[in-house]
């Protein structure tokens, strides 16, 4: 029986890839630190039942990553560390030092492991290609704090005309917005290099946003799904960014889970970076108006000119690269947003406090 390491297997992407490889006869080690906000240092009940190898640790501790790491045939990395608070370090630390050390724990040992994944991000691109007016591809700045309290959210070229957003591909220039998409491509780089030095195949995902049941109300980083689905659920206004104009492609966890098991499984995606996203990209306003609409709220949904200000304007990713494999996104957003409400209430999340929380931690976000 082929085993495999999940790091980060009891978040939301990681649990639900374990319970899809479990049923197709692999044997499932899972390395987790269970940590807050997204834990509570407890095996979550959707884990704890399937009998599962279960280490709980940090995965940039080098003697239980080697631990971890022994007999195993594949490794899915997906343990992060995700939010938009100012501890830049610690993102660099968990993402891009982990990636590190489980080359040097298998070089080391010489764990005859034949094939690492790795779980980048969309956020990689940053705000992507622009075309200008007249044409012209340009790679946009970040927007200025000034261009978002005057509340000028679109993208302009030279001649303050606005420009024309395109879709991500895996072949285009990177520009993250954060540093969170800086250490995701510094592992990305990484895994590259290493990989073909060392003749150890990698295959790198960069999703769009997941969405489905199990993604942790509690994380901050995780976007509309949550703050909108927790919103509408507990009665208080669903908050929408920038004019809710903004457009983004949504992939539901089962099509994401999909992707994981063929990198595995497929030898043509050795050395490879694919775009995992739905193909198709919404308005924020108009993913609020579903959401309200699948859960049968009341709450208004308030456009009030907030921002976070390192959101891209736009982002959707180009997936036909995955699809030339054969892979297709298969479900829809309101498959995703019926999912993870009816998870939410069975789940009995304290909803005023997820809400009062969110609300606290995102003045901090920046
Ligand atoms: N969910 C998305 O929309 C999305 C989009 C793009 C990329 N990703 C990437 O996919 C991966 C999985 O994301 P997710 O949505 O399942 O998030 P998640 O928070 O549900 O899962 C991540 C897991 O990693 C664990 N973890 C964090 N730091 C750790 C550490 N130092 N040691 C051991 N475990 C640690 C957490 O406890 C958690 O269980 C991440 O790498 C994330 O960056 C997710």
């Amino acid at each position: 029986m082929k085993k495999v390491l999940i790091t980060g297997g009891a978040g939301f992407i990681g649990s639900h890839t374990a319970d899809l490889l479990s049923s197709k006869g692999y044997s499932i080690r899972i390395l987790d630190n269970l940590e807050p906000p997204v834990h509570d240092f407890e095996w979550p009940n959707y884990i704890k039942s399937r009998g599962y190898d279960l280490i709980k640790g940090d995965v940039t501790d080098k003697k239980i990553l080697t631990n971890a790491l022994r007999d195993t045939d594949y490794v899915i990395h997906l343990a992060a560390h995700q939010d938009q608070m100012p501890n830049f370090s610690k993102f660099f630390m968990t993402n891009t030092v982990s990636t590190a050390l489980i080359f040097e724990i298998i070089m080391e040992n010489k764990f005859p492991v034949k094939k690492l994944v790795y779980s980048s991000s969309q956020f990689v691109y940053g705000d992507g290609i622009y075309v200008s007016s007249s044409g012209k591809e340009f790679f946009p700045e970040l927007r200025t704090e000034k261009q978002m309290k005057e509340k000028n959210w679109e993208i302009f070229d030279d001649e303050n005309k606005q420009a024309k957003f395109t879709e991500f591909n895996e072949e285009q220039k990177v520009n993250p917005t954060n540093s969170y998409g800086l250490s995701k491509i510094a592992s990305e780089e990484m895994l590259l290099r290493l990989g073909k030095t060392y003749g150890i195949p990698v295959s790198i995902l960069r999703y769009s946003i997941v969405q489905g049941a199990r993604q942790s109300p509690r994380n901050v980083y995780s976007g509309a799904l949550r703050i909108f689905v927790t919103q509408a659920l507990a009665g208080r206004p669903i908050t929408v960014t920038e004019d809710g104009n903004q457009l983004r492609d949504f992939v539901n966890i089962e099509d994401v889970v999909r992707a994981n098991v063929l990198m595995i499984e497929d030898s043509r995606t050795d050395f490879e970076r694919y775009n995992v996203g739905g193909g198709k990209g919404y308005k924020i306003k108009d993913f609020a108006e579903m959401v309200k609409k699948i859960t049968n709220s009341s709450s208004e949904i308030l456009i009030d000119g907030r921002y976070r200000r390192t959101d891209t304007r736009h982002a959707i990713s180009d997936i036909s690269k995955l699809k030339n494999l054969g892979w297709c996104p298969e479900n829809t957003p309101e498959k995703s947003i019926k999912d993870y409400a009816d998870w939410i209430k069975k789940e009995n999340f304290n909803l005023e406090e997820i809400v009062t929380n969110a609300k606290k931690s995102s003045e901090e976000l920046v």
